[in-house]
């Protein structure tokens, strides 16, 4: 039988149930999204049929865990857009130290949004790090990373990767920043001293272990392959208040197939071809 289409049909028996959980609103994901998710998750059950598969709900309550765990995707990779890593390197990081240094401030801000098990928010630290080494003495930056998932930001927390996950990483960042330990490599105190882990639901504020207050004032946003997995109102929530967390001339990062949603929106492409974005003052919405 063919799922894909049979699920077409039928997969709103599931979302009524996803639904029926206390937070859920299954309304909020982008459609073929979630239809890949629920499908996903009749094949790993074994049920031919959503019927089967909301029987299935019924006596496994932990089934309801399972399937709203799977509506976010970890997937990270430490310099995951090598262009866009570049662009950080070379120009956008060096114009913010620059720029910080006219205006006689001495602490870079930053927000990595969605940061799964911390690849991204390390990866931005050894860029930091590099960039003011010992050139730019009494500079300073902290690096406030969140995600909705607690289990995601505890490994973020331990900083603990098998080596095939450092395969985008020369070996020279990998001997300076890491240390061998046990099969795998561990981040150096370094790199975790100046950045904050944090929960942070970006579209349930109040489910955040720190204030929404302190999300404010970032000079660099960066938020890649999150807004892709929502409906474009969700999108357009989370980017309003990103519009706002944006320091005077600050800078926002996407994912590369975030593009377009993000140009719709407040936005304009500094760099053609990589998704990093300032705000189009003329357009932004009064505070
Ligand atoms: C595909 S990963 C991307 C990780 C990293 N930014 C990158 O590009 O490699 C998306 C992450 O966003 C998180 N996420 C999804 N929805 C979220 C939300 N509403 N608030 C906060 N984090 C969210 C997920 O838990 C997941 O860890």
């Amino acid at each position: 039988m063919n799922c894909r289409l049979m699920v077409k049909m039928n997969f709103s028996g599931v979302t009524r149930l996803l639904d029926q959980t206390p937070g859920m609103q299954s309304s909020i994901y982008e459609p073929a999204f979630l239809q890949a998710s629920i499908e996903k998750r009749l094949q790993e059950t074994g049920c031919g049929s959503v019927e089967e598969y909301c029987g299935y709900w019924e006596q496994n309550p932990v089934e309801e865990q399972i399937l709203r765990a799977s509506l976010h995707n970890h997937f990270s990779e430490f310099f995951r857009d090598p262009l866009t890593f570049a662009i950080l390197e070379c120009s956008v990081l060096p114009e913010l130290i620059q720029k910080k240094k006219n205006d006689k401030r001495s602490e870079i801000r930053i927000w990595s949004a969605g940061c799964a098990a911390g690849q991204e928010p390390y990866s931005l630290a050894i860029l930091l790090e590099e960039a003011l080494g010992n050139y730019h003495p009494g500079m300073t930056y902290r690096i406030f990373a969140t995600d909705v998932d607690e289990t995601q930001l505890n490994e973020a927390r331990l900083g603990y990767y098998p080596a095939a996950a450092l395969g985008k990483l020369s070996l020279k960042r990998a001997e300076t920043w890491f240390t061998w330990q046990g099969g795998g490599y561990v981040v150096k105190d370094a790199l975790k001293n100046n950045i904050n882990f944090s929960t942070f639901d970006l579209i349930q504020e109040e489910r955040g272990s720190p204030p929404a207050s302190i999300f404010g004032d970032f000079d660099l946003l960066v938020c890649c392959n999150l807004l892709i997995y929502y409906q474009p109102e969700t999108r357009a929530l989370i980017l309003d208040r990103f519009e706002h967390s944006l320091a005077r001339g600050g800078t926002l990062v996407a994912g590369a197939a975030e593009r377009r949603v993000v140009l719709a929106h407040h936005f304009r492409e500094v760099y053609p071809q990589a998704a990093i974005f300032q705000l189009n003052r003329a357009t932004r919405k009064p505070t």
